[in-house]
């Protein structure tokens, strides 16, 4: 593939063989520095959307390989709006040898890549959020060791963060459950895209409206913000039907012993998840969020290197 835009354009094997690069760049990182594969390589960076662990861990990935990265704010291309989509991508593909975006529409990050010639990396769209979940299969993978049979439970919104992980989880064998309110499940679309590849892997997908039948026995509980970047407007209406969804220490209980709790981060503490429950002795949330960056020198040095 040339691009990284949804985990259902890549195969199974792919996918492992990123996860494996992962732990290969991670390993020779942490023994001292990593060989300089992207020397003279530069990585644009659009975002649409505010960042801290996105953009700072391409940046340092970018840096770490022996190249560089470029960041273009929301106020300056202007993408779509100062000039098309398909300029940017044209224009942008003579100067970089990558582009990582992350963008309101999935549908600009689509066209982005469909314009560019240099590889395009979805950096979160409003449908989904790869490298999060291909970060989230790393760290899941180092606690446990494997992660075909390990049992994931999502709670909250069935959101970006949730369709990727899902799409992840189905692609390696890991089961998933999900509990949200009624109206916030995941779309059909996202539940579709995963079957083929859960019925290969032996995935069982699962979903709920109650959240402990989600967390029951699971090895992990995954939550993330109730409301997403762009959907402020909706906050009064979301916060009425999510409060029982909170990951806290009684939800907590009825995982498996020795569950860990994730969170992609921003968390919004005493909403989604409390503080007990974020800093416990459970918690994977700062290896997680560490692991986005080691994940993602494995998604650049497979499409730039
Ligand atoms: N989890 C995540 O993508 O964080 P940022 O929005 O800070 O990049
Ligand atoms: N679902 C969240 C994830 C932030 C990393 C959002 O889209 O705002």
């Amino acid at each position: 593939m040339k691009d990284f835009i949804t985990l259902s354009d890549w195969s199974t094997q792919s996918l492992q063989e990123l996860l494996d690069l992962a732990v290969r760049l991670k390993a020779e990182y942490k023994a001292g520095g990593n060989a300089p594969i992207l020397q003279h390589k530069t990585l644009a960076m659009i975002f649409q959307k505010p960042s801290l662990r996105t953009r700072v861990s391409f940046e340092m990935g970018m840096k770490h390989l022996g190249g560089s990265a470029m960041m273009l704010g929301p106020d300056e291309i202007g993408l779509g709006k100062r000039e098309s989509i398909a300029d940017v991508a044209r224009v942008l593909s003579g100067y970089v040898q990558g582009i990582m975006a992350r963008v309101f529409a999935h549908a600009h990050v689509e066209e982005l890549a469909r314009w560019a010639n240099v590889p395009v990396i979805n950096g979160l769209s409003d449908s989904q959020h790869p490298c999060q979940a291909m970060g989230d299969m790393l760290t899941i993978y180092e606690h446990y060791g494997a992660l075909k049979g390990l049992k994931i439970a999502y709670i909250g919104d069935g959101n970006n963060v949730a369709a990727s992980l899902l799409l992840a989880a189905a692609h390696l064998g890991a089961h998933f459950t999900i509990a949200t309110p009624s109206g916030y499940g995941l779309s059909e679309e996202s539940l579709s895209q995963a079957e083929p590849f859960a019925a290969i892997s032996g995935c069982r997908i699962q979903t709920y409206t109650d959240p402990r039948s989600a967390v029951d026995g699971a090895d992990v509980i995954y939550t993330d913000t109730w409301v997403s970047m762009g959907q402020e407007a909706e906050t009064e209406a979301r916060l009425k039907v999510m409060w029982p969804y909170q990951v806290n220490a009684d939800l907590l209980r009825h995982a498996a012993t020795g569950a860990i709790v994730m969170h992609c981060l921003p968390a919004h503490r005493g909403q989604e998840i409390t503080d007990d429950v974020a800093d416990g002795s459970q918690s994977a949330i700062f290896p997680q969020a560490e692991n986005r960056m080691h994940i993602q020198k494995a998604i650049l040095a497979k499409l730039m290197s």
